[in-house]
C-alpha cells in the first residue's frame, strides 16, 4: 500500500465527502506524502490542499498562501480545531477539485487555530486574511464540505451547470473503469484510517 502516485481527486468523488478520521501516527511515508502534497498544490497553482483531496481520509492539511514554493512559509495542519471566530469577509475561493468553478463564501475574517505540525508541535495561532479563509476551506474538506455549499442560494444555482459537467466526467470514467469502485474506494479507505487514524 501508498505506492500509488498521488493526484488530486476531482468533485464527485466520494472521498472528498468523507469526514475524515484524526491522524494518531506520523512516519516517514506521511512526511513523504505531504512533501508531494506541497508540489502536486504548487502545480496546481493553489494555496492549500487537504489530505482527502489526494484521497487519503486523515485529518491534515497544507497552505502556503504564496503558492510558490521559493516564496511564502510551507505550513503543515494535523488535527485541526478552529475556534473562536470573529466578524466576516467575503470573498471568492476556488478549489483544486473543482477545477474552473469560482464563488463568493462568506467566512469568519478571523479564527483561532489549534493543530499539530509534523514533529508534533503544537499550533495554537490566530489566523487572519487569506490565511484565515484557507484554513477554513481546507477544514472544510476535512469534514466532506465543499465551498460551493457555503455559497448563497444565487450562487449555488449559477455553479449547478457546472457541477452537473463534472458529474456526468465522473461516472463516464466509473464506466470505463478510470475511477475505482465504491467497494474499493471503501477498501482504500480502511486501509489508510487503520494506517493512520
Ligand atoms: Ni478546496
Amino acid at each position: 500500500m501508498g505506492s500509488n502516485v498521488l493526484q488530486i481527486i476531482a468533485y464527485p468523488h466520494p472521498t472528498l465527502r468523507r469526514k475524515s478520521k484524526p491522524v494518531k501516527r506520523v512516519d516517514s511515508e506521511l512526511r513523504a506524502i505531504v512533501a508531494e502534497m506541497f508540489e502536486l498544490m504548487y502545480a496546481a497553482r493553489g494555496v492549500g490542499l487537504a489530505a482527502n483531496q489526494v484521497d487519503l481520509p486523515i485529518r491534515l492539511f497544507v497552505i502556503n498562501t504564496d503558492s510558490d514554493p521559493e516564496k511564502g512559509v510551507e505550513r503543515v495542519f494535523i488535527n485541526p480545531v478552529i475556534s473562536q471566530p470573529k466578524g466576516f469577509a467575503e470573498a471568492e475561493e476556488g478549489c483544486l477539485s473543482l477545477p474552473g468553478l469560482y464563488g463568493n463564501v462568506i467566512r469568519p475574517k478571523q479564527v483561532r487555530i489549534n493543530a499539530y505540525d509534523l514533529d508534533g508541535n503544537e499550533i495554537n495561532e490566530e489566523l487572519t486574511g487569506l490565511l484565515a479563509r484557507a484554513a477554513q476551506h481546507e477544514l472544510d474538506h476535512l469534514d466532506g464540505v465543499l465551498f460551493f455549499d457555503r455559497m448563497n442560494e444565487t450562487g449555488k444555482v449559477d455553479v449547478r451547470p457546472t457541477l452537473e459537467e463534472f458529474e456526468i466526467v465522473f461516472e463516464s470514467q466509473r464506466k470505463t473503469g478510470g475511477v475505482p469502485s465504491e467497494a474499493d474506494i471503501a477498501e482504500h479507505w480502511a486501509e489508510w484510517e487503520k494506517r493512520y487514524a
